[in-house]
């Protein structure tokens, strides 16, 4: 991926299990989006099913630059899963992050950030079976209490061939805590591939702010995001036109009723007084929505 050698920082599209699928790219890219990921899709099952591949994995020509995120905790899934979306994607990210109990049982997420040899050696063998080099190999982490330790991981991982690596600045117990952007700093200072920084910005000020402090190549956005699918265009609150851009992609693109509507309620909820903002969530059809954006969008804002 040139993305990094030929932009200064650049901006992504975080992965969002539910949320980061093809109609949300379509529309994050419309608004400044450089490189947009999928949600995390399970490797094991995406390698030995038809089915999971077609319902976890639906793209389109204008759904690019795209990283497809996995999870994994054997080196195979992940680096067979790898060739299988190389025709149609741009890149495969491991995920490291994922910090929920359920992952930590299973063995992915969040708990691999304690197995570097684990998640090196998936990024070796996944590189050594892509001959594509501009397809990236990437990683997502969060970082550990002893920030020595992440900077060793991300050592490992670069040596094993790795594009870029993306980090999260909390650790895996942590929730609503600030980022870490002295950490981020100190790995970036560590490597020599591009440095990705995750966690908490909002805006494009944000941006600016994460960037003199860390040094980074790139940032990532999943919240902020969702809230505001246009804060990559310099937007603080989501414009009128985002939210119609966002009913014409979901209609067009055969979006789900639910799906259309948890992201309006996300993009809405700055802009809509409490009252009415219950009034919306509690809408049931489409055209229910349709006729409230019709009637009242523009008297909101
Ligand atoms: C709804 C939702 C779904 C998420 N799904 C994923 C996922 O599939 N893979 C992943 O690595 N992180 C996932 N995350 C974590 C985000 O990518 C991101 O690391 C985290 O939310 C911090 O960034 P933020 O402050 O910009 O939200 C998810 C977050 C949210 C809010």
């Amino acid at each position: 991926m040139d993305l990094f050698e030929n932009l200064d920082c650049v901006k992504i599209c975080a992965p969002m299990v539910r949320y980061s699928k093809l109609p949300f790219r379509v529309l994050v890219r419309q608004y400044g989006c450089d490189l947009a990921f999928s949600p995390m899709i399970l490797a094991d099952s995406f390698y030995s099913s038809q089915r999971a591949r077609n319902s976890e994995f639906v793209t389109a020509e204008d759904d690019r630059p795209l990283v497809v995120q996995f999870a994994a905790k054997e080196s195979i899934y992940f680096s067979e899963s790898a060739r299988l979306v190389e025709k149609y994607a741009d890149g495969v990210d491991l995920n490291c992050g994922c910090p929920q109990k359920w992952a930590a049982q299973e063995g992915i997420g969040a708990c691999l950030i304690d197995n570097p040899e684990f998640v090196a050696d998936a990024v070796k063998q996944t590189r050594r079976k892509i001959s594509n080099l501009k397809f990236s190999v990437s990683v997502k982490i969060r970082i550990h209490d002893d920030i020595r330790r992440t900077v060793d991981l991300c050592r490992q991982v670069q040596s094993a061939g790795v594009s870029f690596i993306t980090v999260h600045g909390r650790t895996r117990t942590q929730r609503g805590e600030p980022v870490n952007l002295q950490a981020i700093k100190t790995i970036q200072e560590s490597l020599d591939v591009p440095l990705v920084a995750n966690g908490d910005i909002k805006s494009l000020d944000d941006v600016a702010h994460v960037r003199e402090k860390t040094g980074v190549q790139g940032v990532m956005a999943a919240r902020g995001l969702l809230e505001n699918p246009a804060m990559y265009a310099g937007y603080n609150i989501t414009p009128d036109q985002c939210v119609r851009d966002w009913v014409d992609i979901s209609l067009s693109r055969g979006t789900s009723f639910n799906t259309m509507h948890h992201h309006l309620i996300y993009m809405l909820e700055k802009s809509l007084p409490k009252s009415e903002r219950r009034l919306f969530n509690s809408l049931a059809s489409t055209s229910a929505v349709l006729s409230y954006i019709d009637n009242y969008l523009v008297k909101w804002q």
